[in-house]
């Protein structure tokens, strides 16, 4: 049974047997329910510099509705790998919290189909709003009968590789010569053989990394349009690019930190900081905790090109807040996500996360010289293609599937299983 249908046919059975008193049922973790108007918050926004870019939002918030207690609850994990099962859990027993932290896009699907998320149109996306989105963005934040749900607050790029400026000078690399996945595979081998730093800092814990990071590389091997059939289910018309980009990864995968399988993100990207680790492939969410690290300063000490081969493309992932339903707070809720579509709200929280604001009018002053080229970059892209990693582009069943083949390739990068894997996670 889908997570769809068992998050249904649970509410169906609460309804019928009147059981869905909030809190009575076992595994009901939600906020206390003392305070009504409290406005409890749900994220993943934890690592890096992330946790100061939800700081800075919820002290913006709160500087323009003074009168509303915040309960800032997150839930870590990066890409939200611990968040969704709480929130399927609280959801079931009917004590979501005030708002949470979502993809907007297919990843709404298990909880537009239970109708679950109020519709906003009305209370929340008023004209002034709608007409400061970007279209593609905007579309995201609809379900499928083309209600809004939720408010985007951030566009992130995924095809991204970072790097620490000294390391790959003293290598004598210059990165904007890799024009493709086996360039940067090339660079990689130098950096082994003539410098002590790690290549390629990355995270094996969880699978989302490697995943992203298979995705750009099929991206840059072979095309945004190859990359969008495979995520639409066709693997198997695409074997060759599918093994060939897996192999990729696999060759990758020497490269890495030794404790990749036991660190996160955040903490593997230290490795750049420190000058200990030559490249990072990441969102630039890491441009957020580069920011926050003391004197590690962008084009002196790091800097970035659009991962190789990848050059066009703006590689989208976006997050948003929603309200579910029965809300405990639905006052503040709207308060909050009207705050999350402002000028004032996307302009706090963008430059200190490493995004650019989803909104059009959110002036350039505060973001500094990589996010403003970041915008020009996505003004200027050919394609902005969803991500399977960060749920936009497939089902969260799909995501689920994919995940579980990652688990196993982050261990063994055997590309035989993991391409069979591949063709069933999509045939559901
Ligand atoms: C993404 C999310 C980003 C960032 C990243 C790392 O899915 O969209 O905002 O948090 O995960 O956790």
């Amino acid at each position: 049974m889908s997570d769809t249908n068992r998050l249904l046919s649970r509410r169906n059975v609460l309804r019928a047997t009147g059981a869905a008193t909030v809190g009575m049922l076992a595994g009901c973790n939600g906020g206390d329910g003392d305070d009504e108007d409290e406005l409890e918050i749900v994220h993943w926004w934890t690592a890096g510099g992330e946790q100061d870019a939800i700081e800075a939002l919820i002290d913006g918030f709160e500087e323009e509705y003074p009168d509303v207690p915040v309960s800032n609850n997150p839930a870590p994990g990066g890409a939200g790998s611990a968040l969704d099962t709480e929130i399927q859990s609280r959801v079931l027993n009917e004590n979501p919290p005030s708002t949470f932290q979502i993809w907007p896009g297919k990843a709404m699907d298990t909880y537009t189909e239970s109708d679950v998320l109020a519709d906003i149109g009305d209370s929340v996306w008023d004209s002034e709003m709608e007409d400061a989105y970007l279209d593609g963005v905007k579309e995201l934040a609809k379900d499928d009968d083309g209600n809004y749900v939720a408010v985007p607050l951030n566009i992130h790029r995924l095809n991204n590789l970072f790097y620490n400026v000294e390391v790959l000078e003293s290598a004598g690399i210059d990165p904007s010569e890799l024009s493709s996945p086996a360039d940067l595979l090339d660079a990689m081998e130098t950096i082994a053989s003539d410098t002590d730093a790690t290549p390629m800092a990355h995270q094996t814990q969880a699978p989302w990394s490697t995943i992203q990071l298979w995705e750009n590389v099929l991206i840059g091997m072979e095309g945004v349009d190859t990359y969008l059939d495979v995520l639409d289910g066709n693997v198997s018309a695409n074997e060759t690019a599918v093994r060939d980009a897996l192999q990729m990864v696999a060759d990758y995968s020497e490269y890495f930190n030794e404790d990749a399988g036991s660190v996160a993100w955040d903490q593997a990207n230290t490795g750049v900081i420190q000058g200990n680790a030559a490249f990072l492939h990441q969102g630039d969410w890491a441009a957020g905790q580069y920011k926050s690290a003391e004197d590690f300063e962008f084009e002196s000490d790091w800097n970035y090109v659009p991962f190789p081969g990848t050059a066009e493309v703006y590689h989208v992932v976006t997050d948003s807040f929603v309200m579910p339903e029965p809300n405990p707070s639905p006052d503040a809720t709207e308060q909050w996500l009207s705050y999350c579509g402002s000028v004032a709200g996307q302009e706090a929280f963008n430059p200190i996360k490493g995004s650019i604001p989803p909104r059009t009018d959110v002036p350039d002053d505060e973001f500094g010289p990589f996010l403003t080229a970041q915008r020009e970059d996505f003004n200027n892209s050919t394609a902005q293609p969803p991500s399977i990693a960060h749920g936009t582009g497939v089902t969260p069943e799909v995501k689920s599937n994919v995940e579980g083949v990652f688990s196993t390739f982050n261990g063994d990068w055997n590309i035989g299983p993991a391409y069979n894997g591949l063709t069933d996670a999509f045939d559901v």
